[in-house]
């Protein structure tokens, strides 16, 4: 299998001061600068134009993006595109706004509904090169040929995943996610340690992926928990930024499992955001699935510093269940039955259409232990 990456990667504070250099690099002269509002109104989306402006392009923005983009926003973007003639696209903001820019930017050669391109490698046109700019750390986005867009029509969170999603530039900058409140940091933490977890327990991991999966895991381990009890902490903020691209460059080319599956029916039906979804499914999914790979799990539980050269599988095994328990109540991350709009009747009611979403959408197959429906449903209750 491929290693697909962007083709340029900076990892750096001030990252996002070249992205007029790389786009005059790649002979670009017309970009859309896509963002949403929160990343609009902090001045930094005008920096980036400036910057841009700079090296000789000229810069639209569209700050249309919303969490958890939607079919209409990705054509709404489009439009813009269209009526600035665009040749490049600079894509400011958490992952939402990634996944819509990149998106947007292969519309042109692939304009039917978004739905006939759900799946793996369905795209039939190219698309014009992305630079990606996160601004949350992260959703590993800007590393990855993934998107996540929710069809407005069923109310369901399409993956996409095809080379052609593949950000040309990833500049990933720790000081524009050094500015994330403790709860964001959190979420978006956790579901960067997720994909390092599940990139590393696929069944889809190879060679290349495992070193990425595992460096990603170890980083989280450093400095998670810092990064969200000191916001000012670089160090700890760089690690997690780092973490981000990590996790993401490995689970694009080894997938995700189970939790990942679960995630994307909760948010999209009670609009959970995607990292939170991830956290409070973790210890649950992980205790399940741990029979299927205790030794790739012993090696999560190491790289995590929960466990230790002499601890046997088993322990180790352990340790994982715990800690995870143990990082969710650090972080204060909170049930499902204690987020607001989400009451059991309506969990209850939804239960059988989530765990089919969640079957359907194919990651649960690269899980260590492939679940049926009922089981898929009986997690769900357990995250509750
Ligand atoms: N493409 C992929 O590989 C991939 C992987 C995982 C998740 N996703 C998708 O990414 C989306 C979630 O992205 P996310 O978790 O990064 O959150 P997000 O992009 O939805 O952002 C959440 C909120 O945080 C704000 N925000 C962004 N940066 C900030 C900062 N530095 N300081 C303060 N606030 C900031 C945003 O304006 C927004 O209001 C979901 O739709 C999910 O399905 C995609
Ligand atoms: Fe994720």
């Amino acid at each position: 299998m491929p290693l697909v990456l962007p083709a340029t990667t900076w990892i750096e504070p001030g990252a996002r001061r070249r992205a007029g250099d790389e786009a005059a690099a790649l002979g670009r002269s017309r970009a859309l600068l896509v963002t949403d509002d929160f990343i609009a109104r902090s001045g930094v989306a005008a920096e980036i134009a400036g910057v841009l402006g700079a090296a000789g392009l000229a810069v639209a923005i569209f700050d249309g993006v919303e969490p958890d983009p939607t079919d209409a926003a990705v054509d709404e973007g489009r439009a813009a595109l269209v009526s600035h003639e665009a040749d490049v696209v600079v894509a400011v903001g958490g992952g939402s706004v990634l996944d819509a820019a990149k998106t947007i930017a292969v519309r042109g050669g692939n304009p039917g509904p978004l739905r006939q391109y759900m799946g793996y490698q369905q795209l039939q046109g190219a698309g014009l090169p992305v630079i990606a700019i996160p601004t949350t750390a992260g959703t590993g986005s800007e590393a990855t040929r993934v998107v996540v867009i929710t069809d407005t029509s069923t109310d369901t969170k399409m993956m996409l995943l095809d080379d052609r999603l593949c950000p040309t530039v990833a500049l990933v900058d720790v000081e524009l996610s050094a500015t994330m409140p403790r709860p964001l940091t959190a979420h978006v933490g956790v579901d960067t340690l997720t994909h390092g977890i599940e990139a590393y327990v696929s069944a889809k991991a190879t060679d290349e992926t495992d070193p990425l999966a595992i460096a990603c895991v170890q980083r989280c381990g450093l400095h998670l928990e810092a990064a969200w009890r000191d916001g000012d902490d670089l160090e700890a903020r760089a690690g997690m930024a780092r973490a981000a691209y990590e996790g993401g460059a490995a689970f694009a080319n080894a997938s995700v499992c189970l939790v990942h599956g679960m995630s994307r029916p909760l948010g999209a039906v009670f609009h959970v955001p995607h990292g939170l979804s991830n956290a409070v499914l973790l210890p649950a999914v992980t205790a399940f699935s741990l029979p299927g790979a205790p030794d790739r799990y012993a090696g999560v539980a190491r790289a995590l510093g929960l466990a230790y050269g002499e601890d046997d599988t088993d322990a180790a095994g352990q340790a994982l269940l715990r800690g995870l328990e143990d990082l969710n109540r650090r972080l204060e991350v909170p049930r499902l039955r204690d987020l607001p709009g989400v009451d059991r009747a309506t969990f209850d009611a939804a239960l059988p259409k989530m765990a089919a979403d969640a079957l359907a959408s194919g990651s649960p197959d690269r899980n260590p232990v492939v679940p049926a429906a009922e089981e898929i449903e009986e997690l769900y209750r357990r995250a509750w």
